[in-house]
């Protein structure tokens, strides 16, 4: 099968596609063929050899050789321990080594959205499962809670506007330009060009921030936040080569310390459930995906070089093709 390869850490064009052997399945897994994938942040910290990424990975080249987490395709085997799959289900999930024709999976793998293309279930693991979790889970959104998303248009941004209005919320979104109309179109009742308008001096107050972007300091993030607000950290700059978007993390966890508001930084994690939840927002027409880009497997050099510049409409995904 094809997949993409990387031997060493560096910018895009380390990427390499190769033909290597077929996955083999386990009695515990099901084997997928994938027809779509989409890029994320975590890859591109993998990729260029992130210090933080590099301790799990290998400190000169890359142990696991293999990038990808998102995937869409169609059920090719299942193992005999596994009961809620059978061969041809429409599936997506998260799996590593996901830039390839094929997957084995084990667990966080459930039937796609019944109205979703392949595509438009490939951009949603990693970067819907990110939004949801923040939202629900770390930051106990309420309804009619007015809630600040900064990062409003990106992967994780575009779907958390739409699930923090699912959840009832009152949303305000905070994006350049080019995105206010694509925000607005999300369901967010206010929408803030950073380009136009600084949204911490602007008088008003949230009780719950997704801090997607990490483009401000916590003083500045504090003077709009509600003195019982949870301040929820997804992710930050990648500005720095050592530990890149953990360096807002611990600035932000530092310098709130003894503050009344909560601040809670988490990483996202796969589960069969919150694919489930997903699925019925997406089929309930609550949710959708937005989709930037679309490239070929053979051009994912130029998906990754794209999302690296940090200013991705939605999502970039791959097809297999
Ligand atoms: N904690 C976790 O488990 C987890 C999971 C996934 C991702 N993340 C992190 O979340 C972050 C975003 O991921 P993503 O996939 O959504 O990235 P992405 O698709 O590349 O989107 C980045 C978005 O940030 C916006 N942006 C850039 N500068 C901004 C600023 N100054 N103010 C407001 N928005 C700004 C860009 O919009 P404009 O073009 O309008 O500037 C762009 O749409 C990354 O740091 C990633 O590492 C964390």
């Amino acid at each position: 099968m094809k997949a993409i390869i990387y031997t060493k850490y560096g910018t895009p064009e380390v990427l390499e596609i190769q033909d290597i052997e077929k996955p083999a399945r386990k009695d515990n897994e099901v084997l997928v063929k994938v027809h779509a994938s989409s890029v994320n942040s975590a890859e591109w910290h993998a990729m260029t050899g992130l210090f933080i990424a590099r301790t799990g990975n290998g400190l000169v080249k890359p142990k696991n050789t293999r990038l990808g987490a998102d995937f869409a395709g169609v059920v090719e085997a299942v193992g005999k321990d596994i009961t809620h799959l059978k061969v041809g289900d429409e599936v997506y999930g998260g799996r590593s080594g996901a830039f390839a024709e094929y997957v084995c999976v084990r667990n966080a793998v459930t039937p796609k959205p019944a109205n979703l293309t392949f595509e438009q279930a490939a951009a949603v693991p990693t970067a819907a499962i990110t939004a949801l979790q923040g939202l629900r889970d770390y930051g106990q959104i309420q309804p009619g809670q007015k809630v600040l998303i900064n990062g409003a248009s990106g992967g994780v941004g575009t779907y958390a506007v739409q699930i923090a209005k699912a959840f009832g919320a009152e949303v305000t979104g905070v994006c350049s330009t080019r995105n206010v109309d694509t925000a607005r179109s999300l369901g967010a009742d206010h929408v803030i060009d950073y380009t136009r308008e600084d949204f911490t001096r602007n008088g008003r107050r949230y009780d719950l921030f997704l801090d997607i972007a990490g483009s401000r300091s916590w003083r500045e993030c504090r003077r709009v936040l509600n003195p019982q607000a949870k301040f929820v950290i997804v992710g930050g700059p990648k500005t720095n080569r050592w530990i890149g978007p953990l360096s807002h993390v611990i600035k932000v966890r530092l310098a709130s310390l003894g503050a009344s508001q909560k601040v809670v930084f988490f990483v996202a994690k796969f589960n069969r459930e919150d694919f489930a939840f997903l699925r019925e927002l997406f089929e309930g027409g609550k949710i959708k995906s937005v989709i930037d880009r679309t490239h070929p497997l053979s051009e994912a050099v130029e998906a990754m070089r794209y999302l690296g510049e940090g200013h991705a409409q939605g999502k970039v995904v791959i097809t297999m093709g």
